[in-house]
């Protein structure tokens, strides 16, 4: 499946980059860049000993290629590189809501596998949905994000709008949570300082808590729950009528619309 062609190294695509050093994923001889304006992470991975911006010729080495430029621009990568790929080059298209069946005739009808990954893939914490009906190409997509950490295969394409909502979008979530809690915190009295150590350590601890015990959410907030207690007193407010689950319902939901919407 190498050498493997990045196309776009921005956010997305510099976080795979990262997160492929740091796992020891790929020898970086084996990794070409296309970027016109290189990422500090594309420009690492060159350090190393990828080839960023080769000669067009060059990119018919690649046996897999990652389709990592925006939902907007990759039209036009397409028209740019599609033509000097091998044929038999498979595509892994990370484009938000660019479906199927637009990358395979825009790229020569060449075979593509989809992946929605998120950026703590840097960290090799990362969560990719998965979707591809070849065999071969759902194998080598697994083979480039297994390493970035979890791959969820998903049984139908049109998922991957979900699978979006939910993981590719689902880092802000939470940071926009841990901003909030911060800010509550601080206008109940706390000092900006403190409140946000109190939110961040929370947070991050809390989540750690949860991969290492195995239990559900739910039995995790149970146990810090007491009857008539303080955490009992925020749930009602969290978890009732117009708390989060309606709220979170409606963000899931833009989220997945506006992923359609980006495929045209
Ligand atoms: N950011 C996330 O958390 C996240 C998560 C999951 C999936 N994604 C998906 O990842 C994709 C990229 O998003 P991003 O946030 O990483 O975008 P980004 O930071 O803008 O990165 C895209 C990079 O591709 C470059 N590019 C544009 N046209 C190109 C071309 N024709 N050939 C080669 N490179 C080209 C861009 O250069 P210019 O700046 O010059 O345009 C930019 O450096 C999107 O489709 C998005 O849906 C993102």
């Amino acid at each position: 499946m190498t050498p493997i062609l990045l196309l776009g190294a921005g956010r997305m695509g510099g976080a795979i980059l990262d997160g492929w050093a740091k796992a020891g994923a790929f020898a970086a001889r084996d990794i070409l860049i296309v970027d016109p304006f290189p990422s500090e992470a594309a420009k690492r991975m060159e350090a190393a000993g990828a080839r960023l911006n080769p000669p067009a010729a060059a990119l018919a080495q690649a046996r897999t290629v990652i389709l990592a430029v925006k939902p907007q621009k990759w039209l036009e990568a397409a028209a740019q590189h599609g033509a000097h790929l091998a044929p038999d080059a498979v595509i892994v298209s990370i484009a938000a809501g660019v479906p199927t069946e637009a990358i395979s005739r825009e790229f020569g009808g060449r075979t593509v596998a989809r992946v929605m990954p998120n950026t703590a893939a840097a960290i090799n914490r990362g969560t990719t949905s998965l979707y591809a009906a070849d065999p071969d190409a759902r194998a080598r997509a697994r083979a480039l994000f297994a390493p970035l950490g979890a791959v969820v295969e998903l049984p139908e394409e049109a998922l991957i709008h979900a699978g979006t909502a939910v993981a590719g979008s689902g880092p802000a979530y939470l940071y926009a949570f841990v901003e909030t809690l911060e800010a509550a915190g601080a206008a109940i009295g706390l000092s900006p300082d403190d409140a946000k150590a109190l939110a961040r350590s929370t947070v991050i601890g809390a989540a750690a808590l949860l991969e290492a015990s195995g239990e559900e959410p739910a039995e995790l907030r149970r146990q810090v729950t007491s009857p008539a207690g303080t955490t009992e007193a925020a749930m009602n407010v969290l978890l009732g009528e117009h708390g989060l689950p309606p709220l979170m319902r409606e963000a899931v939901a833009a989220a997945q619309r506006r992923s359609k919407e980006l495929g045209g």
